[in-house]
């Protein structure tokens, strides 16, 4: 039997006997009960190792394409052509089950409207609506390496689940830079999740059942809004202003709703990008204290400051334990790791033990581990040097721009650090018939109304991501949200 074999190729060279065969056996060519030659013979034949031969063979054997007769050799099956799959009957009724879950279905809010990326047709959109930081500046090749490194290193165990709590390594040195920030935590209180995301979710599932209220920032994370609505919370909202959650509004709220759990976002929150002042830190300590309600403090970006100087983490305030801490490195690393955690203690850590276990058990023992061996060995730090460096430039690019080229009816504060401007137009101007009119000049950005827990309040604010795109893409963005605006001025 001759088959040509690609020796260049990506494709193993099992696999290209594999498919030669295969084809030749639905097609018709090889006919059943035809004897394939036999391995010994086709390693020969081909130049190849006879292991190849074998698992084509067993590949195809797998799959009822041929049969081995002991002693004798492998034959192809008769092969039974499946039944073409019926056709989709466009606009035909879902059957009744998949109609009960569609009834149920809650509507989820969303950063950018898919149909404003459907409708702009500009060959070079400007994208400010994403929530991530630059994808060209995460440290890919550095990471490859690491990787290989784990694996040459740590070899089978890599590849187990490995501790439910996470990778016992990773959480030393989570608790050793969490002290550099004056959190002190012991490695059994942290928990490694998929992501912050699983972080909150793990903590609301423990904490809150359907129907139950959770108090949250106005506006916020929509993530977690739209979380909460799936959950089936009764979301309640306190509203933030230049110096964080206005947590004087807060004692009126917690007598009058009773929350379970106040989520809030004390550094660089998103999207407005203020943070928590000293003082109402430590009022909203106190009053969590005295109506004795759970935080989940939310620090997704808390390191990416560009200047000014940090405020004490809610965590470090606690020492009885009330504040449950999440944090990621999808900010200031890369999304696609999914490692966040969370620190919580006594029974509450058992029960997110748990509850972690049963939602995906364990998060990936491979990338944990190189995700240990790259914070460890200083890269990390350099990289968030590096970086921290690169998006002030941009932030000042995009206040520069802003200045430049907004007209002087918009309001913005300059953020210390995070990833987001937030803008304010003039309340008789809407974000949203704003993105319609900068999408076609090939801008982009987030609007306002998916951060609202309540819908349509303040919907003429907008959130801009200034790390994502270089400082020339920066500029030429904010001059085409200039003109955007102009144009909704004038259709007034
Ligand atoms: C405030 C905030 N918290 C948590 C997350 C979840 O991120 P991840 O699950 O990637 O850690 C995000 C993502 O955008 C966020 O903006």
């Amino acid at each position: 039997m001759h088959i040509p074999l690609d020796r260049g190729s990506e494709t193993p060279l099992y696999r290209q006997i594999e498919m030669f065969i295969r084809q030749g056996i639905l097609s018709g060519s090889l006919a059943p009960d035809t004897r394939l030659p036999a391995i010994r013979q086709l390693s020969r034949d081909l130049g190849v190792n006879r292991i190849t031969i074998e698992n084509a063979y067993a590949a195809l054997e797998a799959d009822n394409l041929v049969y081995s007769r002991v002693g004798s050799g492998t034959y192809v099956l008769k092969h039974e052509p499946l039944p073409p799959l019926p056709r989709a009957v466009p606009g035909a009724p879902w059957p009744l089950w998949q109609k009960e879950i569609q009834a149920r279905s809650i509507p989820i809010r969303s950063q950018l409207p898919a149909e404003i990326l459907a409708t702009s047709k500009h060959p070079d959109l400007i994208n400010f609506a994403e929530g991530i930081g630059d994808s060209q500046l995460f440290p890919s090749d550095d990471f490859r390496k690491v990787i290989q490194t784990i694996m040459r290193r740590d070899g089978i165990s890599a590849l187990e689940y490995g501790d439910r709590r996470g990778y016992s390594p990773l959480r030393d040195t989570i608790s050793h830079v969490l002290a550099t920030q004056g959190i002190q935590v012991h490695a059994d209180n942290i928990l490694i999740t998929a992501g912050s995301q699983q972080a909150i979710s793990l903590v609301a599932h423990l904490i809150l059942s359907p129907g139950d209220v959770v108090l949250v920032e106005s506006p916020t994370y929509s993530g977690v809004l739209n979380m909460f609505h799936l959950f089936g919370f009764k979301i309640v909202s306190v509203p933030v202003d230049q110096s964080g959650l206005q947590v004087e509004k807060l004692e009126n709220i917690l007598q009058l709703h009773h929350p379970k759990l106040i989520y809030t976002i004390p550094n660089f929150q998103n999207p407005t990008g203020t943070c928590l002042s000293g003082p109402r830190r430590h009022m909203l300590i106190t009053l969590a204290d005295r109506y004795n309600i759970p935080i989940l403090e939310d620090d997704f970006v808390g390191d990416l400051r560009y200047e000014g100087k940090a405020q004490p983490a809610l965590k470090a305030l606690d020492p009885g334990g009330r504040v449950l801490y999440v944090s990621t490195f999808s900010k200031m690393l890369m999304p696609g790791l999914r490692v966040g955690f969370l620190i919580a203690d006594g029974p509450v850590y058992d029960e997110l033990l748990k509850l972690k276990g049963v939602n995906d058990l364990a998060t990936s023992s491979l990338i944990q581990r190189a995700l240990e061996a790259y914070v460890t060995v200083g890269r990390y730090q350099a990289h968030l040097r590096r970086t921290s460096a690169i998006y002030r430039r941009r932030r000042d690019a995009m206040a520069q721009a802003i200045y430049h080229y907004l007209p002087a009816c918009v309001n913005t504060h300059i953020p210390y650090g995070g990833l987001f401007f937030w803008v304010q137009l003039p309340d008789y101007l809407s974000s949203e018939e704003l993105l319609a009119l900068a999408s076609k000049e090939g801008v982009v950005f987030a609007p306002g109304l998916s951060f609202f827990p309540n819908g349509f309040e303040d919907a003429c604010c907008f959130r801009l991501n200034f790390v994502s795109n270089p400082p020339e893409r920066i500029e030429e963005g904010i001059r085409r949200l200039g003109i955007a605006i102009r144009k909704l001025e004038n259709s007034q």
